[in-house]
Formats: structure tokens, C-alpha cells, sequence
């Protein structure tokens, strides 16, 4: 694999010695030397979120996605074992499946016909022996796999590098709040609908570093949802709860927004007659954390993000209801993201919680929700603002950095925490943040390990 992009290191430790301090170079964030570095140094590097096991259940089921710019084929074979493709075609190129999902036994090139099956075996070339002769090794022509392919509480991740670090190791601490999440009942979680994609003109950090981290925006850019009696007048409630810093550059808010004087019920509301199934996939600990937690906000680095909240489903009288939602933001360029937004609530859920769950995920978080417009908005600003004169000053004494001082040298961890991490006692915090940032450049300092590949 090639090297990055030349990036001068000199400015990236500044960067580092700067985001340490609290500040972050506003130049950062769309900079197109740092964006290309980010590609091969982090997305090529890293494990990245594909899809959930719900979404491809039977053979033959297949969905298609992204890592940045290279293009996943995913699905379950005869096998019922899951694969991951490089969806294009080994004669020419082309994209082989131009489906976002469906159901196939085998796949037809659009371009010339060559056909593969789930195995991702070359099974079929239009006029085959008279053109290419009966000696033709066809197994050399067998679609590529991505490299590595593995699952956690059915969230499942390719990597491009094949010395990529174990998934339950980089997840790490990760994993015991994915439990609560997504492993809390007997047959795990269900994607619902087809997950939905739009896109924002913005950076992918902007977005995750919002979800990871900021709970302190919602008292100004949700404040529509405080006008509609949604949320609570004190401008402090998305500040109750813990954040808590996990390693590999990872973070979680679990809020809970009692002291704002909501009533939070056990559970986020879920069914009662659920909660002896949590009782029985979770630990006392996960248990305490999760019966008291409102909502669970955060960021998996690099770029898949996740809210679980609770919200109205449309009506004035119905209680506010929970649900699940990952999203990718996929980077199209420093400037632009695509993003990817999955549904998902436990499968043992009655029909009515599922359906209250959906709406209440539509009018927040959906691509026409609520809450997803006023940052998107915000979010298309923080970009264009990155790309002048002034803010691309990459001189060390100028002042050009932006404030991720809140909390710094003044909130101590909180050491009855149950969970793993760093907790902290407040969700109005840019630990996270911080701690998002020293990875992100980490991981751009850090020289290329990966060997030159062979054809
Ligand atoms: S590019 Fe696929 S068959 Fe030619
Ligand atoms: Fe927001």
C-alpha cells in the first residue's frame, strides 16, 4: 500500500501538542493533505461498520456498501456464512451488483456477463471456451475478498487490512456498552426497513465529533424540541448523566436528565415484561447503568456513531419512546459525507413498541427528522467556514484554533463509576472529544505498517 499523501509531520505534532491544550486548528477539519492521509492512514487501516446480521439472514441475501471509496459486496452464502466482496467485477472492473440489497443466488456482470456466485467463484463467461480457451484458470478470477470480515452482538465490520488488530480488540470497552445496546435480549436486535442514506456537505469528523461528544449543543440547536414541551426548559439537561472516554479514540454519554426533573422510566421505557430478558444477558452493573440511563449518545472511531434516546412518536398524549440508530458517515471527500442510518430495536419487542419505536426514530433522527435538519444545518456551516484564508493559517502562532477546552483541568473522573473507562460527571464535557482528536492524530503520526502488496 502505497504511502500517505506527503503531510508534513512537524505540523501534525503541533496539532497534537495543541488538541492536548484544549485547541484544535480550525484548518483541520477539511484540510485536502489531511483528508488524503485519513484515507489510507485511518479508513484503510481500521475496522469499519458494514451492516447488521439481521439485514442478510438468508442465503443469498446481499446488501452493498462502502469503506470510503472502495465499493463491499455483503452477503450470506449457502453456507450461511457471511462474505464480504469487493464489488467489482475482475474482468473490467466495473461495479458488479448496482443494487443497494436484494436476494440472488448469483451475480451477472452488467458489462460483459461474467457471473459469480456466493462463493464469489467465476462460474459463467458469455462465449467462455471460444475466447478464452478451455485451460483457463478461472479460480484466478474469483471476486476479492475484503480482508478481514468479523461481527460483534451482530454489528458487522470489514477491515481493508489484513493485519488489522482483532474486532473485540479494537472495540474494546466498547463492547460492554454495545451490550446494553444491542446484546441486552435473548435473539439480539433487528434492523427495520432498508437503511436510509443522504448527504451533508460537511466533514465526517464534524459529524462524529457532534455525536461523540457534544451533548452540549442540543439546549441551543434542539431547542425547537424545548419550545414543543419535548425536552426540558433547564438549559443544563443534556449535561446530566456521565461521559465516559473509551480507548481507540471511542466515547459514550449515557444521560440521564433526572436533575432537569424528567421522568425517566426504567429501561427507556421498554416493555416490562422484557426486563427479566435483561436481567438475564447483563451484568448487575450493566443493569444499574442501563436502568437509569435516558439516553446513550456516542461515537465508534472513527465514523460510526450511534444515538439511543427517547422521544414522541407524533401523538401529543403517547410517552416518549426509545430506539436504536447507527449511522455511518462515509466520507466523499473533505468536504462532503454520505450518510448511512440503520433502524434497530430488540427482535423480542412487541409489534406496537416496534412501530411506536420507528416513529419516534423518523421524526427526530430520520433523514426528514427533527432533530437530524437542525445539525445537518449547523454541521454544513462548521465546514464552510474551514476553508478561507484565515482559518487554513497553518502558522502555530496564530490563533486559529477552536475551543475544546470544556471540563479540562477542572472535571475529575468519577471513580464509583460501574462501567469501564474514564467517567466523568457530566455529559457537558469535551473529554471525549479530546480524546477522539489525540487518536484521530495518532493515527496519522503513526508510519504506514502495512507491507507492500504483491500482485
Ligand atoms: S467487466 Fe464484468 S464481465 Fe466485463
Ligand atoms: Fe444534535
Amino acid at each position: 500500500m502505497a504511502k500517505s499523501a506527503a503531510i508534513d509531520k512537524t505540523i501534525l505534532a503541533g496539532v497534537k501538542e495543541k488538541i492536548q491544550r484544549g485547541l484544535l486548528p480550525q484548518w483541520a477539519f477539511t484540510d485536502d493533505e489531511i483528508y488524503q492521509a485519513e484515507v489510507e492512514q485511518i479508513f484503510a487501516k481500521t475496522w469499519n461498520f458494514l451492516g447488521h446480521e439481521s439485514e442478510i439472514e438468508q442465503p443469498g441475501d446481499y446488501v452493498t456498501r462502502w469503506i470510503v471509496n472502495d465499493p463491499v459486496l455483503l452477503l450470506r452464502d449457502e453456507n450461511c456464512q457471511i462474505q464480504a466482496y469487493l464489488n467489482s467485477c475482475t474482468h473490467r472492473g466495473t461495479k458488479l451488483c448496482t443494487a443497494d440489497f436484494g436476494q440472488k443466488k448469483a451475480f451477472t456482470c452488467p458489462y460483459h456477463g461474467w457471473t459469480f456466485n456466493l462463493a464469489g467463484d467465476l462460474i459463467g463467461i458469455v462465449a467462455g471456451n471460444r475466447v478464452y480457451g478451455e485451460e483457463m484458470d478461472r479460480s484466478r478470477w474469483s471476486l476479492r475478498k475484503i480482508p478481514k470480515v468479523s461481527s460483534y452482538c451482530g454489528m458487522i465490520f470489514g477491515s481493508l487490512n489484513e493485519h488489522a488488530e482483532p474486532l473485540e480488540d479494537f472495540l474494546g470497552d466498547m463492547k460492554w456498552y454495545f451490550d446494553i445496546m444491542l446484546g441486552r435480549s435473548d435473539a439480539g436486535m433487528e434492523v427495520r426497513g432498508v437503511p436510509q442514506k443522504w448527504i451533508i456537505n460537511t466533514n465526517w469528523k464534524i459529524s462524529a465529533d457532534n455525536f461523540g461528544g457534544d451533548p452540549y449543543h442540543t439546549a441551543m440547536s434542539h431547542r425547537s424540541t424545548v419550545e414543543l414541551g419535548i425536552s426540558p426548559k433547564d438549559p443544563m439537561y443534556a449535561s446530566y448523566g456521565h461521559q465516559v472516554v473509551l480507548d481507540n479514540g471511542h466515547g459514550i454519554n449515557m444521560c440521564t436528565a433526572a436533575k432537569a426533573g424528567a421522568d425517566v422510566p426504567p429501561y427507556q421505557g421498554l416493555p416490562s415484561e422484557m426486563w427479566p430478558m435483561f436481567k438475564r444477558n447483563l451484568s448487575a452493573e450493566q443493569l444499574d447503568v442501563f436502568e437509569k440511563t435516558m439516553i446513550m449518545v456516542g461515537n465508534c472511531f472513527p465514523n460510526l456513531s450511534f444515538v439511543s434516546p427517547m422521544h414522541g412518536t407524533g401523538g401529543p398524549d403517547e410517552p416518549l419512546t426509545s430506539f436504536v440508530n447507527f449511522r455511518v458517515w462515509r466520507p466523499v471527500g473533505p468536504m462532503k459525507i454520505e450518510v448511512t442510518s440503520w433502524f434497530m430495536v430488540d427482535k423480542e419487542a412487541p409489534e406496537s413498541f416496534k412501530q411506536a419505536s420507528y416513529l419516534s426514530y423518523i421524526g427526530s433522527f430520520g433523514p426528514a427528522g427533527t432533530l437530524e435538519q437542525d445539525d445537518a444545518e449547523i454541521w454544513t456551516r462548521v465546514a464552510e467556514t474551514t476553508r478561507g484564508t484565515m482559518a487554513q493559517d497553518k502558522d502555530v502562532h496564530y490563533n486559529n484554533a477552536l475551543n475544546y477546552l470544556m471540563g479540562l483541568d477542572r472535571v475529575e473522573p468519577d471513580l464509583t463509576w460501574p462501567g469501564p473507562g474514564t467517567a466523568y460527571p457530566t455529559c457537558y464535557l469535551d473529554a471525549i472529544s479530546r480524546a477522539f482528536y489525540e487518536h484521530w492524530v495518532d493515527s496519522l503520526l503513526k508510519e504506514a505498517d502495512v507491507p507492500t502488496g504483491v500482485l
